[in-house]
């Protein structure tokens, strides 16, 4: 007789290494679906303008704090957006005292809120090579942004053209490959030392480009870096569920307003805060793999940021009616539609 299998998983309380919580309005109704179900957050630092300096960031972390609901058990984690005149002194300042946690690198261009972001690479290495100094981790979004290279190939380009040379150029330096989204990716994270890490997001678990395209374009599931085809899908599911230390959960959940989503230039993004548990619980048990859920959603982040695991713990039970998660959530802004992967999800958080 084969053992029947689990319905009810208990993991040590979650960690999101990539999200964006935005500000005002929006942060206010787009933090309690974060802090809910996760312990600590890496929270983006494209606003507009962008978080730039540690006294930003002290800052944006109160402005997050004071937005928090009461009795949350949520720490934000800072980063600060990596520009071409980004002080050294001010960043190693800002990881000592202990708030900043990594440092964003947005090629120009590359994304929502990307205008400030890097055009000439040199012009970072001194503060790349303080980083790798100090210990201090780079977040990669890792996409080329040359108009001549097609968007499906932007993320495995970027790792040839600038970020194995940025890593060759900079020995010792952490990264963090954000979002990854390609075979290509997982590839040369498994070909290269801890000092890499990949996060993987929730819907890129669950979609390839095919959902997004194929009997009408779906706008809540445009994201960038953008879905791709189903073997480089399953490329990451193979990641996320191996047990491999070097992937974890970065949900890169993203709110944009329905009406800046569904226009005729709509915004990239997908908002999966309040369903992402509930996700990874499909995903994780359809591979067998729901002993490694704790990895990728507890442990292995913070293993790779030097931090403790979190001591409170979270339970998701597999019931026989599919959980209820709202379509979309009211945010003083409009509406933001909850990512749907197309599919009743029957595991919730308890
Ligand atoms: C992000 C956003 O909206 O801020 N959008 C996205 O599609 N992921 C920016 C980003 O992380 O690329
Ligand atoms: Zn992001």
């Amino acid at each position: 007789m084969t053992a029947s299998a689990p319905t009810r998983i208990t993991l040590p309380r979650p960690d999101d290494w990539h999200v964006h919580l935005r500000d005002g309005a929006m942060l206010q109704a787009v933090l309690p679906e974060t802090a809910r179900d996760f312990g600590r957050a890496i929270i983006m630092p494209n606003l507009v303008p962008p978080v730039v300096t540690t006294a930003d960031a002290v800052a944006y972390r109160d402005r997050i704090l004071a937005a928090l609901p009461q009795g949350a058990d949520f720490a934000p984690l800072m980063t600060l957006y990596l520009t071409e005149t980004t002080d050294p002194d001010d960043l190693a300042a800002g990881f000592a005292s202990g708030l900043i946690q990594a440092v964003k690198l947005y090629p120009a261009g590359a994304t929502t809120n990307s205008a400030s972001g890097v055009r000439d690479f040199d012009k970072v290495r001194p503060v790349l090579e303080r980083m790798a100094e100090i210990g201090l981790t780079l977040c990669v979004h890792g996409e080329v942004t040359d108009s001549d290279i097609d968007i499906f190939d932007r993320e495995a380009v970027f790792i040839d053209r600038v970020l194995d040379p940025i890593r060759k150029a900079t020995p010792g330096l952490r990264v963090t490959m954000e979002h990854v989204t390609t075979k290509n990716a997982v590839d040369y994270v498994r070909a290269n030392d801890d000092d890499l890490a990949a996060s993987i997001t929730t819907h890129h678990l669950m979609i390839n480009r095919n959902h997004l395209l194929v009997g009408g374009i779906k706008p809540h599931y445009y994201c960038l870096p953008v879905a791709k085809r189903e073997e480089h899908r399953l490329a990451l599911v193979e990641a996320a569920t191996s047990g491999d230390k070097r992937f974890f959960l970065g949900t890169d959940s993203a709110p944009h307003t329905d009406p800046n989503k569904l226009s005729e230039c709509g915004c990239a993004g997908v908002f999966s805060a309040t369903n992402t548990m509930a996700c990874l619980a499909h995903v994780f048990e359809a591979e067998g793999a729901l002993d490694k859920l704790a990895g990728f959603a507890s442990e292995n982040g913070p293993a790779h940021y030097k931090l403790p695991v979190n001591q409170a713990t979270i339970t998701l039970e597999k019931r026989t009616d599919p959980a209820p998660f709202p379509a979309q959530i009211q945010t003083g802004e409009g509406p933001v539609t909850l990512f749907n992967p197309g599919y009743p999800l029957m595991w919730r958080v308890v």
